[in-house]
């Protein structure tokens, strides 16, 4: 079940930026197709919202992780290209088939099961080579084999290899040595799948960093997931804001309870933090059991009555305190993370507070807010 939304804390997405970084990531890699990486619900800003949103700007492609996620998009009207790349043993291809998604196959028992899930016209099939990374793909050692197998199921009709593809480990490293040997290894894989006959239609290995960092790593398609979001991939060497991207995720709400505190006061479990004067102290009603990390505790800030106010103690499971200026009261604007351009902190400065990525922040946000999109042609509210 999930759980009831409150009254008193939302998260707004803003599909205008969704859309306004789709076209500037178009104009930044200038000349590959785009896929818009919308698997775990969207990096938590709704899958089918941002899909759709994606779509509207041009998104030839939309990227998932699972079969279910592609069919969920397509189950709400998507009639676009899809890829999917993570499913496991024993896995039935047959809905991923019937609902023409890309499968990706990585082994050749892979392969056989979605070669064996072909119906009327042959399974959209794209081969994942592991160049690096050492997570999903097939391994050095079975790329030849693999590629063979593909090209005797094209032969018999029941597959098209559509894609062959990669994935980097240290793309928002420029210059960690693993990009060239990677890069390197996936120009080796195109070689031997050409020579085994395929011709895929697409050869792709970049992700939002290598999309933006690395033009060479562009083939014939990038898949961006972070950037589409208004995030940079590689805080350490670009900001969202030089790239010209705008993060589309607001969490706000409101305070529930404002109250004055006298010096010397433990603040929250356990007291790691103490008053050391009279302070002025703030309800949030967001806690970790709505995604906010308790990493947090005496680290972050959050926009409370227009100012910054650092929070006090630890994290709850509902709620936090935060320092709030003189004055403010129960119902005053609270604003935990958003674009930035009112003073509120990003998720990227939150990522840096709780030693995480940005990534983490924004995918994990999410209990008993409200969630709702917003944009010139679309609002809503799940
Ligand atoms: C296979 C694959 N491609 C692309 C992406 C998008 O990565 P990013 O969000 O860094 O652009 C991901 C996300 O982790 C992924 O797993």
């Amino acid at each position: 079940m999930t759980a009831p939304p409150s009254p008193h804390a939302e998260i707004v997405v803003d599909l205008d930026a969704v859309r306004h970084n789709v076209r500037r990531l178009r104009e930044l890699v200038d000349g590959p197709a785009l896929m818009v990486v919308v698997k775990a619900d969207g990096y938590g800003h709704g899958m089918l919202e941002v899909g759709r949103a994606a779509r509207q700007a041009g998104a030839e492609w939309l990227g998932v992780a699972t079969p279910e996620e592609a069919l969920a998009l397509r189950e709400a009207g998507d009639t676009g290209r899809i890829l999917c790349w993570l499913a496991g043993p024993g896995h039935d291809y047959r809905p991923t088939v019937a609902m023409d998604v890309d499968a990706t196959a990585a082994t050749t028992h892979q392969l056989a099961a979605i070669a064996g899930a072909t119906t009327d016209r042959p399974a959209r099939v794209q081969l994942k080579v592991d160049t690096g990374l050492s997570r999903g793909g097939a391994p050095r050692s079975t790329w030849e084999p693999l590629f063979a197998a593909a090209r005797a199921e094209e032969q018999r009709g029941r597959v098209r290899v559509t894609g062959v593809w990669s994935h980097f480990a240290c793309s928002d490293e420029p210059d960690h040595p693993a990009n060239d040997q990677q890069e390197k290894a996936f120009r080796e894989a195109l070689d031997l799948a050409a020579a085994a006959g395929l011709r895929p239609e697409l050869r792709h290995l970049a992700n939002s960093a290598g999309a933006l960092l690395r033009p060479s790593s562009r083939f014939d398609m990038v898949r961006v997931g972070i950037a589409s979001y208004g995030l940079t991939p590689a805080p350490a060497v670009v900001s969202s804001r030089e790239l010209g991207l705008r993060p589309a995720m607001t969490v706000r709400g409101e305070v529930v309870l404002a109250k004055d505190l006298p010096a010397g006061e433990g603040v929250s479990y356990g007291h790691t933090f103490v008053t050391e004067r009279p302070t002025h102290v703030a309800l949030v009603p967001m806690g970790y059991g709505d995604g906010i990390p308790r990493h947090a505790s005496n680290t972050a800030e959050v926009l409370v009555g227009g100012r910054r106010g650092r929070v006090l103690g630890r994290v709850c499971m509902d709620q936090l305190v935060v320092e709030a200026p003189p004055g403010v009261q129960a119902g005053a604007d609270i604003v935990v993370l958003g674009p930035g351009d009112d003073g509120e902190p990003t998720a990227q400065e939150w990522a840096d507070w709780c030693g995480t990525i940005s990534y983490e922040i924004v995918t994990r946000i999410g209990g008993r807010q409200r969630r709702s999109w917003v944009g010139r042609s679309w609002k809503g509210t799940r």
